[in-house]
């Protein structure tokens, strides 16, 4: 049974006439997301939890938790605490928190909506198990152990120890243990031998580690040593190879977002007039300009001056001048476009690829998708169908 969200949104035609009033749209292909969902289960035997971090990396968070347990995923990976509630709320998904907790509030919500808590520290451990005593619940939790990139995490030598006095709590359940990797090969090595070690350790003195997990995407596609019981990679589910490097590895990832906007205005400059702030372009001749009512406040990197690479009437055309909070402006020589017409700012294949947008603004693709607007619309397609609307 396709899950429940599907069923509340408006119908394709509805959707469709509600893209006329939008100014700009992200575009969101599950059928992408499927793919890649079955071209990395394909190349690992371990279970796969999504990474749906900050908004699903800009994805929109409930339609891909929903799709990705349509496809039959168990758990997925945040970073906020109001993204894991959102998921509990919504789904039937796992939801594996990163976020710390601050206040006795958040820990019993945490309990209450059945979080599965990461946790490093004996004091979180502690408060979590009250919460669950005085709300009569299971606390689940995942224990984070640096294994070397000395960011968060009980430090490896630590952590058996530590993981016995966690589990002993009462109402604690050890769901796995996790650890992040260097993505550096000499490192990762002995990052991988670390973490083994605790799970052995942990073995040998009685206590069951749960699911062994340390590789994101780059482990995932490179590095099978890494995969244990369950990668969890985010970047590739979207259809994004993080390097270059990884286009070899096996998985053939399909893109699943795109960004369209509209021509706003269209006007004729004349030669020598400049555009927008600074004065960064000169116009060679007559030309006719388009403005486009995005900017960086919708995520287009500031550094994209005079050089984004827009699809407009089948071409593509650069950006003039510099990119403001609300606008950019086009150069529309040798096409036909008129306001309202439809242009692309990044796509799926060609110059403006999510890689090819990241490239051209000096930006990784990371930063590039975590700094889509949430408040952009997001339509979802299946069969080329608009199937859902997500709108803040
Ligand atoms: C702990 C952890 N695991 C997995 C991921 C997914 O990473 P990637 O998008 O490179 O697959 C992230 C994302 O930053 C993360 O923080």
């Amino acid at each position: 049974m396709p899950h429940s969200y599907w069923s509340k949104q408006p119908k394709p035609t509805e959707i469709r006439r509600r893209i006329e009033g939008f100014g700009s749209w992200i575009e969101v292909d599950l059928d992408a997301v499927s793919n890649n969902l079955v071209e990395i289960r394909r190349h690992t035997s371990a279970e796969v939890m999504p990474c749906v971090k900050n908004n699903a990396y800009g994805h929109g968070l409930l339609p891909l938790a929903a799709h990705f347990e349509d496809n039959g995923v168990k758990r997925v990976l945040v970073a906020k605490t109001r993204e894991a509630i959102q998921i509990r709320e919504n789904t039937g998904l796992r939801a594996v928190n990163m976020d710390p907790l601050w206040t006795a509030e958040q820990y019993e919500a945490a309990v209450a909506k059945g979080v599965t808590q990461v946790v490093y520290m004996i004091e979180a451990a502690e408060r979590l198990s009250r919460a669950a005593l005085k709300l009569g619940k299971t606390a689940e939790v995942f224990v984070k152990v640096d294994t070397g990139l000395r960011r968060v995490g009980v430090w490896h030598e630590e952590a058996p120890d530590i993981i016995k006095r966690i589990v002993a709590f009462p109402r604690i359940h050890l769901d796995g243990i996790m650890s992040t990797l260097m993505q550096n090969s000499e490192q990762d090595r002995r990052q991988i031998g670390r973490f083994k070690a605790v799970a052995d350790e942990m073995r040998s003195s009685g206590v069951d580690p749960g699911l062994l997990s340390l590789a994101s995407t780059d482990a995932t596609l490179n590095n099978p040593a890494a995969h244990l019981d369950l990668v969890r990679p985010g970047m590739s589910l979207y259809g994004v190879y993080p390097e270059s490097k990884d286009v070899a590895s096996g998985p053939k990832l399909r893109q699943a977002l795109s960004w369209k906007a509209r021509i706003e205005y269209v006007k004729i400059i004349s030669r020598g007039d400049s555009v927008t702030y600074w004065g960064k372009f000169v116009a060679p001749e007559n030309m006719p300009v388009g403005t486009v009512h995005v900017g960086f406040y919708d995520g287009v990197p500031r550094e994209m001056a005079n050089k984004a690479r827009i699809l407009v009437d089948g071409q593509y055309r650069s950006s003039i001048g510099s990119i403001s909070l609300n606008h950019i402006l086009l150069d529309l020589r040798g096409v036909d476009a008129k306001q309202g017409d439809v242009v692309e700012l990044i796509g799926r294949t060609g110059e403006n690829t999510l890689s090819r947008f990241a490239e051209t603004a000096g930006w990784m693709t990371y930063s590039v998708l975590n700094h889509l607007n949430s408040h952009t619309p997001r339509v979802y397609t299946r069969d080329g169908e608009p199937v859902a609307l997500l709108e803040e």
